[in-house]
This record gives structure tokens, sequence and C-alpha cells, in this order.
């Protein structure tokens, strides 16, 4: 067998790993979702999965990673061999075509959002959201703009993988993780002091559990796989780069505590700016590329904050899209013995023109929107964060429960642990939660395509 990378130290994975959680989820989608449901009583649900459910299947995905030291195809069969378990990896690389492959054209997006806004862009814009979702619609459905851009994004994905576990990923996230904290301070400072910017705290934190409803429920949990990359092993691939002498359980607490502090704080960031323009705060997917750049303009130094802005969401983009390819390229090196070279840059590449389509289905080629009636965009999206990520987190969940075993599993989960003091009967009743939430969810959504109303929601 060769020699696996191992991360050079426990930060640099820590950062690595919330580098992979912390992206266009927390930055793009936790605020506008929470400003279509409610605010506080979604970020309540929100952190209630984000603990129940998220929370164990983090640690159990570092855990079968770290102990096989293989990518999740390869885990499985080892800790399985001669079953189907290895399904459960095989369908993660599938998921992470797919979100690569959006995920990709969006981080384009926001690399030409940050250069349009230093170059003085939003000027035009400013106070006319009309217009400037008018500017947003022909951008994105334009056949070669956005599809540079994205290309220009996946060539740095390809980049930073290329060079590796530890001279790669690591060394990129402890640049780009900084660097992300740092400007979101700056950002939040910024959106609170102006004024009515402290309505922002109210809103994200002062729940009113009547605008809240069943689907909003559905909705915080397949975020809570989302935004904190799971179900597809991206974690397991992650995990596999340890060696035996981190402390899982803190390591987990740790990603999940800056995946959570970051979104909160993009949210009052970019809520601040909201209240501060008296605008929408319910204005959905385009209060990013749409609302806000509307609004920079009208603030002093808006150049500066509008570039910084979407700087940040492109670094953020970028970590995570990293962590994406490495579970394909993890794949084919473990597997199939391919170098990591090859495996990046023909993957990538084939990724990149998937997304091509995607972007393009947005404009000019619409054949797949009048056949399936949704954009192979918003197919993409759909398909991944409501089946494939909760439907892969369910399955490793039952997979510890059913076939590991829960004391197996700890036994793991305690090595490189100082106070070993675990029960397993704790972890046993989160998995068996996580299990019964994800499945009965995923029924309700299935029951609701065949027959057109649901359980709830
Ligand atoms: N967690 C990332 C985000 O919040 C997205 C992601 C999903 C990354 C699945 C890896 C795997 O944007």
């Amino acid at each position: 067998m060769k020699n696996r990378e191992h991360w050079g130290s426990r930060l640099g994975f820590i950062l690595a790993a919330s580098g992979s959680a912390v992206g266009l989820g927390n930055i793009w989608k936790y605020p506008h979702m929470a400003g279509e449901n409610g605010g506080a009583a979604f970020t309540v649900i929100y952190l209630i999965c984000i603990l129940l459910v998220g929370l164990p299947i983090v640690i159990a995905e570092f855990v079968i990673g770290r102990k096989t030291q293989l990518s999740p195809v390869g885990a499985f069969k080892t800790l399985a061999p001669n079953t189907n378990w290895k399904y459960v990896g095989v369908l993660g690389v599938c998921a992470a075509f797919v979100i690569l492959s959006f995920y990709g054209v969006v981080g384009g997006w926001t690399l030409r959002y940050a250069l349009l806004s230093l170059v003085g862009g939003f000027t035009k814009i400013s106070g006319n959201p009309e217009l400037a979702g008018e500017q947003f619609s022909l951008f994105i459905s334009n056949p070669i703009n956005p599809v540079f851009w994205q290309i220009v994004f996946m060539a740095l994905t390809i980049f930073v993988i290329v060079r590796g576990v530890k001279g790669g990923i690591e060394k990129w996230a402890k640049i780009m993780m900084p660097a992300i904290l740092l400007i979101l301070v700056i950002l939040m400072i910024r959106g609170l002091t102006l004024p009515n910017g402290l309505k922002a705290l109210e809103f994200l934190f002062q729940p009113k559990f009547s605008d809240l409803n069943a689907s909003s429920v559905v909705l915080a949990l397949g975020h809570a796989f989302f935004t904190l990359s799971l179900g597809m092993g991206t974690m397991i691939t992650y995990g596999s780069y340890l060696k035996s002498d981190q402390n899982l359980l803190s390591s987990a607490l740790w990603i999940i505590l800056l995946d959570t502090i970051i979104a909160i704080m993009a949210g009052i960031a970019i809520f601040a700016t909201v209240f501060a323009l008296g605008a929408n705060p319910d204005s959905g997917p385009g209060l990013i590329f749409v609302a806000l750049p509307t609004m920079f303009p009208q603030i002093a130094g808006g150049t500066l904050w509008g570039s910084l802005f979407f700087f940040l969401l492109f670094m953020a983009a970028l970590t995570s899209a990293i962590s994406i390819l490495e579970v394909i390229t993890a794949f084919f090196i473990d597997e199939l013995n391919w170098s990591r070279e090859k495996a990046t840059v023909v993957f990538g590449s084939i990724v990149t023109i998937v997304g091509i389509f995607c972007s393009m289905s947005m404009g000019g080629f619409d054949d797949f929107n009048t056949l399936f009636n949704i954009s192979f965009f918003d197919f993409l999206d759909y398909l991944s964060s409501k089946y494939m990520l909760p439907i892969g987190g369910m399955l490793t969940a039952l997979f510890v429960l059913l076939k590991w075993g829960v004391g197996d599993f700890v036994q793991e989960l305690k090595i490189g642990m100082e106070d070993k003091r675990i029960d397993p009967l704790w972890f046993k009743v989160l998995f068996i939660i996580s299990a019964l939430v994800v499945g009965f969810i995923i029924t309700n959504e299935i029951i609701e395509i065949i027959t057109g109303s649901s359980i709830i929601g």
C-alpha cells in the first residue's frame, strides 16, 4: 500500500474541515433561508438539527475515515467486506459530482462580483433592485461570461488539490480561513454600526414561532447536512488523512462551532445592511447577488465593503469546492491507483464541463427546462441537498448502528482522547434519532412527489 498523506497539524485539520463546512451554504443560503422563514425561529430549529443530527454524523464520518485510512468507498469496503455498504461511498462520489457542478458556477459568480464591485460596477444599480435584478439575470444567462468565471474558479480548485493534502488543502485553508473570519468580523461591526443595524440582532435572535411552519423544519434539516458537508463522505475523506492521536469529539465540536458562528455572523452582517437601508429581509436567493449590490454604494466606502464581501464569499466557496473535488480525487487514488495529478485534472475537467451545461441552463440552453419544468441548475441543487446528502447521512448512521456496532465505533472514537468516559448509549440514541428524523423527512418528500400532498409541510 502507498504511504498515505497526513495533515501537518491538528489546527490544519480543523481549519481544512471547517473550510469545507463554511461555504455558500453559510453565507448565501442560510441568510436567505432565515430571512424567508421567520428569522430567529428558523435559526433555533437549524441549531437543534445541527446538534442532534449533524454532530453525531460528523463524528461518525471522522471515525470511519481515521480508522480505515481510506476514502468512502474503500472505507465501507474495509469495515464491511463483501457487502453492499460500499454503495454508500459510491453515492457520496456521485453526490460530489452533482454538487460541484453547480457549486463551481456560483463560485464563478462570486469572483466576478468581487471584481465588479472593485471597479465601481455597483454604482449604476445603487438603490435600484429592479435594474440590479435585470443585470443579474442577464449575466447568469449569458452563454460566455459566467462560464469564463466558472472555469477560473474550477482551475483554482484543481490547482490547490494537485498540491496534495498538506501542501495544498491544508496550506490554503490556513490562509483563507483566518482571512474569512477577519473579513467577517469587520463586515459585522460595519453593519452593526449603521443606523438601524442593531435590528438585525432582534431579527435573528428573537424567535416568533408563529412564523415557522413544517416545511421550514424540513429545510433546516436538509441545510444542516449541506452546511456541515455531511452525507457524501467529505468528512470521511478528510478523516482518513488523520493520524490516531486526535481527539475527534473536540475537533468535531470546533468545526460545528466555527460553521455555526460564521453563518450567524454572515446573517448579522447582511441583515444589518438590509435593515439600515430599509430593505426587505425576505428577498430570497437574490438577497446576495441582487439586493446587497444595490446597498453597498449607499454606504460610505461601499466599493471596498462590497468587494470584501464578495471576496469573502469567493474564499468560502473555494475551500468548500476543494473538499468536494477531493472526495472524487481520493476515490480514484485509493480505488484505482491513479496519480493525484491525473485524478484531479481529469475529473476536475469533467465536472467543469457538466457545470457549463448547468450555467447554460440559466439562459439560451433550455431544453432541459422545457422537458422537466425545472432548470438543470435547480435540479442538481434539489437532488443533492434534499435527497443525496440526507440519505447518505442516514445510511452512515444506520451503518454504525446495524453493521459496525456502536460499541466498536466508540472504542475507535476513544483513541486520542484523554477523558475516555463515553457511554455508547448516548451515541446509540443520537444515531437512532438521526436515522428516524431523516427517514421520516425523506418518506414525507417521496409521498409528496407521488401523491401531491404530504404528511407534514
Ligand atoms: N458545506 C458547504 C457549504 O456550506 C457545501 C458542501 C456540501 C461542501 C457537501 C462539501 C460537501 O457551502
